[in-house]
């Protein structure tokens, strides 16, 4: 099942809202080795950045065939061979890993999903323990040119009790002074 208000704008107009190397930055994307997934890659304006960060594989997914041809023909011509993209609907079916096989979750503009805990359990099932969850979202305490519907729009403090309610802790807040329309934040699947 498609998240509700999910589809993507443009692809030129979506990236003049981010600056993706400074927010994998800001996120401890680099740590990542033992892997990553992308829960909704869009036009992998986040996929090709965090593959070029990473030790591991990046697994992207969507349930949208157009984004994941985007997403797949951009991996292949900058040959970037650590991308798997897949299309699958991580709500229906989970995103497809084993259980604690990766060290990153990316939810990039997802978590104003219907059920935001379900799919963090799902972030915390498939996490190695001290593997870090990265959300960025629309704020809602400014106006903004895009994004869900205020009513459905997470508030970083509904994502970090949701997390928390998944079982995730929280790490830290981050000030997106490189994308002022987002907030962001970090979360942990607990060593213990
Ligand atoms: C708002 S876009 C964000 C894309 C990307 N994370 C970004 O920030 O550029 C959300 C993406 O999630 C995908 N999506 C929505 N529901 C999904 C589902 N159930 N399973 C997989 N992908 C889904 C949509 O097709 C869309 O590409």
């Amino acid at each position: 099942m498609k998240v509700r208000e999910s589809g993507m704008p443009d692809e030129t107009y979506w990236n003049t809202f981010f600056n993706p190397g400074c927010i994998l930055e800001r996120f401890d994307c680099a740590g990542s080795s033992r892997g990553l997934v992308e829960f909704g890659c869009g036009y992998g304006l986040f996929t090709l950045p965090a593959a070029r960060l990473v030790q591991g594989q990046v697994f992207a997914l969507d349930i949208d065939p157009e984004m994941v041809a985007t997403t797949e023909k951009k991996a292949r011509d900058h040959g970037l061979t650590n991308i798997v993209v897949e299309r699958r609907d991580f709500i229906k079916d989970g995103c497809g890993r084993p259980d604690a096989s990766v060290d990153y979750a990316m939810l990039f503009n997802i978590l104003h999903v219907e059920d935001p805990v379900g799919l963090l359990r799902e972030v915390f099932r498939v996490l190695a323990p001290g593997g870090k969850a990265g959300v960025i979202h629309w704020r809602s305490d400014i106006e903004t040119p895009r994004g869900p519907s205020l009513d459905i729009r997470p508030h970083p403090e509904q994502c970090r009790s949701w997390g928390q309610q998944a079982g995730l802790s929280f790490i830290r807040s981050e000030a997106l002074a490189c994308c002022s329309y987002h907030f962001g934040l970090l979360l942990e699947r607990p060593i213990s």
